[in-house]
């Protein structure tokens, strides 16, 4: 148990005996017959450490703040005691789901639907970046599980005729350290105050700060704090590296990196939406199936990027913090932080996407002359030192002049592919993935780097 400090007046989740944590079943935490079926369709054999912890106590109507390592099956640990709690009492409008990213709303939203198939549950998922008019009518449906961005609830709430939340019975924060954040604070004071303050209230993260304690105060009501993993821990089957590098030969350690360990699936992450477009051109100019995703692309195009990646058709996703937290991707081999994170505590969460439910991963970070400080702090907070990605200096030097090549293009198509945007912009929107932007490369090449791949 850890954190005590940051949460004195939260009561603590007994400790479960080892043994008997193996052995214990969905039913024994007291899950209802056919949600265990769904848990067993989907191959949850037994329910993890946090679903152990947390749904006994849900069940029970406690408030619960949960905090578990990246990949451990939060999602379940709130989905399941509120579908439960549904079958008891069928409402709609039952449960809102809040998270930080759109992406991460329709991901939990499928493991809803996934785990609540069999009852019939009905979801909707209501974020910013697509049409408001079929949220509205998804919302006139009255839905059981609403799964939100806070803003664009809000432009719901109220803008949408009929459409309320007073007769809520759960309210979920996912990712709630971020949800809490400054950023979102305004949109988060509206919502509590137009849901009822006589509901359950459940905060789960990796990573919980002193601003929750802030939220406790203001909509908890006698939390139970569930906490299986020490404070902010990475995952035990996560092999760790840094590398050393000056910040000018960034790119060239990454190609060398994609070389070393091809035949993998890498989320590399970017500090911009412009560096993580800018390397996705210049990896596809060196033959990699590499994809962006990052908030200035339109939703359409974000979602069929991070498709394309969890199909397989793509190896690599380049992103910005946009897909650090929560994306379930069990396929991701190897996460890179090309950018070092500026914020430590994004380092759990990115590195978090490999390693997940129990596989093995790698984690790479990318440490130039100017990160030094900012690698300590990341060290500090995981309480690890981290040791370096062994590299051959000479064969990184060898790929010098191609990725200076591929460089040239890749500014000249960002630099094209920023005009015709300009020009579209009121179009489709086609625009802002890589992929109808390799004209440049072809135009100026005529085809000198395929010959010079063939060697
Ligand atoms: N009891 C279980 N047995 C096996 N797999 C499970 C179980 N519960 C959840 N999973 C799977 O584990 C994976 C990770 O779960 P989930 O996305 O809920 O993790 P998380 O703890 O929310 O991680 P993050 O902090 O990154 O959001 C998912 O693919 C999920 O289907
Ligand atoms: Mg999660």
């Amino acid at each position: 148990m850890a954190a005590s400090e940051e949460h004195d007046s939260t009561a603590e989740a007994p400790e479960t005996a080892m043994e008997e944590e193996e052995t214990k079943t969905f039913k024994d935490l007291g899950v209802t017959d056919v949600l265990c079926e769904a848990c067993d369709q989907l191959g949850w054999t037994k329910p993890t450490k946090i679903q152990i912890e947390a749904i006994p106590l849900a069940l029970q109507g406690r408030d619960i703040i949960g905090l578990a390592e990246t990949g451990s099956g939060k999602t379940g640990a709130f989905a399941l005691p509120i579908l439960n709690a549904l079958l008891e009492t069928p409402q709609r409008l039952f449960a809102l789901v809040l998270t930080p990213t759109r992406e991460l709303a329709f991901q939990i939203s499928e493991q809803f639907e996934a785990l609540g198939s069999s009852i019939g549950v009905q979801c909707a998922v209501i974020v910013g970046g697509i049409d408001s008019m079929s949220q509205s009518l998804a919302l006139a449906k009255k839905p059981h599980i609403v799964i939100a961005t806070p803003g664009r609830l809000i432009d719901h709430l109220e803008n949408t005729k009929g459409f309320n939340l007073r007769a809520l019975k759960y309210l979920v924060m996912d990712e709630a350290d971020r949800i809490l954040n400054m950023d979102f604070e305004t949109e988060v004071d509206k919502i509590l105050k137009v849901i009822p303050r006589d509901r359950k209230t459940f905060l789960f993260s990796a990573t919980m700060t002193k601003k929750v304690q802030k939220l406790q105060r203001a909509a908890l009501k006698n939390p139970v704090k569930c906490a299986v993993s020490s404070k902010y821990q990475t995952v035990e089957k996560l092999q760790q590296y840094y590398l050393f590098i000056p910040s000018k030969f960034k790119d060239t350690y990454l190609v060398y990196i994609l070389n070393e360990l091809a035949g993998n699936s890498f989320m590399i992450f970017c500090s911009t939406c412009n560096n993580t477009q800018r390397t996705a051109l210049l990896l596809r100019n060196l033959g990699f199936t590499a994809i962006p995703l990052h908030g200035q692309m339109s939703q359409s195009k974000r979602l069929g990027s991070l498709n394309k990646f969890k199909a397989k058709a793509r190896s690599i996703l380049l992103a910005t913090d946009v897909a650090s937290r929560g994306l379930d991707i069990p396929h991701v081999d190897v996460v890179v932080n090309f950018d070092i994170p500026t914020h430590s505590k994004d380092y759990i969460h990115r590195v978090g996407r490999t390693a997940r439910a129990g596989r093995s991963g790698k984690a790479i970070t990318f440490v130039t002359q100017y990160d030094v400080e900012l690698f300590q702090r990341i060290e500090h907070l995981i309480g690890k030192k981290l040791p370096a990605f062994p590299t051959q200096d000479d064969e990184v030097m060898m790929l010098t002049e191609r990725v200076t090549e591929a460089q040239r293009f890749a500014r000249m198509e960002l630099r094209e592919h920023g005009e015709k945007k300009k020009r579209s912009r009121e179009d489709t929107g086609d625009n802002d993935d890589t992929e109808g932007a390799i004209g440049v490369r072809n135009k100026v090449a005529g085809g000198k780097m395929k010959k010079r791949k063939g060697r």
